[in-house]
């Protein structure tokens, strides 16, 4: 085993967020991108209008202490785990931590594997996630998604 990945769905608490939501998402990104920078730990992070669904990739102990400490966040609640294991490579190699906001529907109903990331009651599948993460990472492996969005 060379990495670890983990993978949850967070409900998104409104009424803690003290900054407009886009000043929100860019202090928390910048943040968040210098944290993995000193870590090593790569991902992306999906905003689907009221979770957010997140990947982490690195070292099984810095992996495990990113979870642990979003996990405490008091912006976030109702932390779903969805993959935990260990893995051979990493899907976002090159992403401090890729983002994506799909709140508006417009990407998910144009792919079928992003749809079951939109709000539903029941929980998102680990093959649901993989689909759904594989298919940005394979547009940033072809390189159809700008340098910006890679943010390294
Ligand atoms: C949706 C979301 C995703 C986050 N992802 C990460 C992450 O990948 N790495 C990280 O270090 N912190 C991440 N954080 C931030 C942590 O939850 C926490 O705010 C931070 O580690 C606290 O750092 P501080 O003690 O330096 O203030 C995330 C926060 C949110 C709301």
């Amino acid at each position: 085993m060379e990495f670890y990945r983990a993978c949850f769905r967070s409900k998104i608490r409104w009424d803690k967020l003290r900054l407009s939501l886009p000043d929100e998402i860019e202090k928390t990104l910048l943040h968040i991108r210098r944290s993995n920078r000193s870590t090593g730990v790569t991902g992306a992070l999906l905003m689907v209008d009221q979770h957010i669904v997140q990947i982490l990739e690195g070292q099984p102990g810095p992996v495990l202490d990113t979870v642990y400490c979003v996990m405490n966040d008091p912006r976030l609640e109702d932390i779903e785990g969805i993959i935990h294991e260990p893995a051979d490579f990493r899907l976002f190699p090159n992403s401090l931590m890729f983002f994506r906001d799909l709140s508006d529907g417009v990407a998910a109903s144009q792919n079928a594997v992003l749809r079951p990331l939109l709000d539903h009651p029941g929980a998102l599948t680990r093959d649901e996630a993989y689909l759904a993460f594989s298919h940005f990472a394979g547009e940033l492996q072809a390189g159809r998604l700008t340098n910006a969005m890679l943010m390294i």
